[in-house]
């Protein structure tokens, strides 16, 4: 019968809705995090190999590695100070709320989570200074909170 038809039809298109909304969510997923960096235990940053010496360490030639702690409301360390034509590979972690990390005038710009490593590369060819800031509100002090990188 129509009855019997139109009620499988109906049944159908329920199951297919469920699934299209459950397979959307899976597949699509909500994973804003780069976890190229791995994570951390936030709240023991002082314990940690890369984290409880805020730097810039030299690693190869023109090559370095910047770890650096974002918290209300400053950037450590600060300045970061580089040479001129060397690429820099941040690591960026923070001890208390979501930050953000951004360098002015590069396409640096990443969200920096706590437990979250964000890690990203920059070239920095030519000397002079660039403003690093938080561009994620992060409290009452959230406009004051910047940094620079210094390329010499
Ligand atoms: Cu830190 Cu806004």
């Amino acid at each position: 019968s129509y009855e019997k038809i139109w009620l499988v039809v109906a049944i159908l298109l329920i199951v297919g809705f469920i699934s299209t909304v459950t397979y959307g969510a899976t597949a699509v997923g909500i994973d804003m995090v780069d976890d190229e960096g791995g994570t951390v235990n936030a709240s023991a940053l002082d314990e940690d190999p890369r984290f409880s010496e805020p730097r810039v360490e030299q690693v190869g030639d023109n090559e370095y590695e910047a770890y650096v702690i974002a918290q209300q409301y400053i950037f450590n360390p600060d300045p970061i100070r580089v040479p001129a034509n060397s690429t820099v590979t941040f690591f960026i972690t923070s001890p208390d709320v979501i930050h953000g990390f951004e360098i002015v005038g590069t396409n640096a710009n990443t969200m920096v989570i706590p437990g979250q490593v964000a890690k990203i590369t920059v070239n920095f060819n030519d000397p002079g200074e660039y403003g690093i800031v938080c561009h994620e509100y992060c409290g009452s002090g959230h406009h004051t909170m910047e940094g620079s990188v210094v390329v010499q």
